[in-house]
């Protein structure tokens, strides 16, 4: 799991101009789970793996009171950036290892998105977000999809025939093999993440459905909907080119 690879290149960086960019990473988050912004006032956030922090502190702009964790010292500091530009005092961010991060206490919501297939132990990270959340409280997880990555998976294995485990290889060749030579038009940072982290895991709905159900969630909703014929809607994922990351949010009751 090279963590080097969020510190060259901190996750996302998405360009932030304004309050109300951030307030639609926290839009996009909230939609995720299924819940309106107005939701978020007064709970208590702990996000998993935040990165670069445009969600935790757009969560934090809808009032809610946010601790944002993460690997990657750089992003920490960009978390950080961001929240003294725009004088977020109820968001903190935090240095520190998911799977040995303490909290001291108990939270309204849980939220891990694309963090987890980065670890060594996706099931074990899980059972440390449930281990956090209050009763009644919410747990969301955002993980690839084994079918829907499955053209991404294969531009992969190609990368990692070439150039091994090598971060900046890895970035080089992929560069040379899918966009011309040239950085794609989303950026380097999305070319790392995409191309430069050697390893990540792939998960089916029903396996994450089972690890939900071992932790005695309820699931509350998905992103996309959830369909009958599970296999066929991950099938139609990867078809229809779009569900290669999936968002399920449950309820511990
Ligand atoms: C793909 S980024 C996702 C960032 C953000 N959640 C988002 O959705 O844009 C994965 C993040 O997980 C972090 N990460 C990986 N393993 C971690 C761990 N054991 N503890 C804390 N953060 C971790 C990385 O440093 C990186 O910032």
């Amino acid at each position: 799991m090279s963590s080097m690879m969020y510190e060259w290149f901190p996750y996302p960086s998405r360009v932030v101009q304004s309050k109300s960019d951030l307030e639609g990473f926290g839009l996009w988050a909230a939609n995720a789970m299924g819940k309106p912004r107005d939701w978020f006032l007064g709970k208590t956030v702990l996000e998993l793996g935040c990165g670069t922090g445009e969600v935790a502190a757009g969560l934090g702009l809808f009032g809610a009171r946010v601790i944002a964790v993460d690997l990657s010292f750089s992003s920490i500091e960009k978390g950080l950036g961001l929240k003294k530009k725009y004088g977020l005092d109820s968001v903190s961010f935090v240095q520190g290892d998911l799977f040995l991060f303490d909290p001291k206490e108990k939270f309204d919501v849980v939220l891990s998105l694309g963090v987890l297939h980065h670890t060594k132990n996706p099931r074990k990270g899980f059972g440390v977000a449930v281990s956090h959340v209050k009763a009644g409280g919410f747990v969301c997880v955002g993980l690839y999809n084994a079918v829907g990555r499955l053209r991404l998976r294969w531009k992969r294995w190609l990368v990692g025939l070439l150039a091994g485990s090598d971060v900046k290889k890895r970035m080089e060749t992929a560069k040379k093999l899918f966009y011309g030579g040239r950085v794609p038009p989303k950026g380097e940072v999305y070319l790392a993440d995409k191309f430069g982290q050697p390893y990540e895991s792939y998960h089916l709905v029903e396996e994450v459905l089972h690890w939900f159900s071992e932790e005695r969630l309820v699931v509350t909703h998905s992103r996309p909907a959830l369909e009958n014929h599970l296999s066929w809607m991950q099938i139609k994922w990867f078809l229809e080119k779009r569900g290669a990351f999936f968002v399920l949010t449950g309820k511990k009751n």
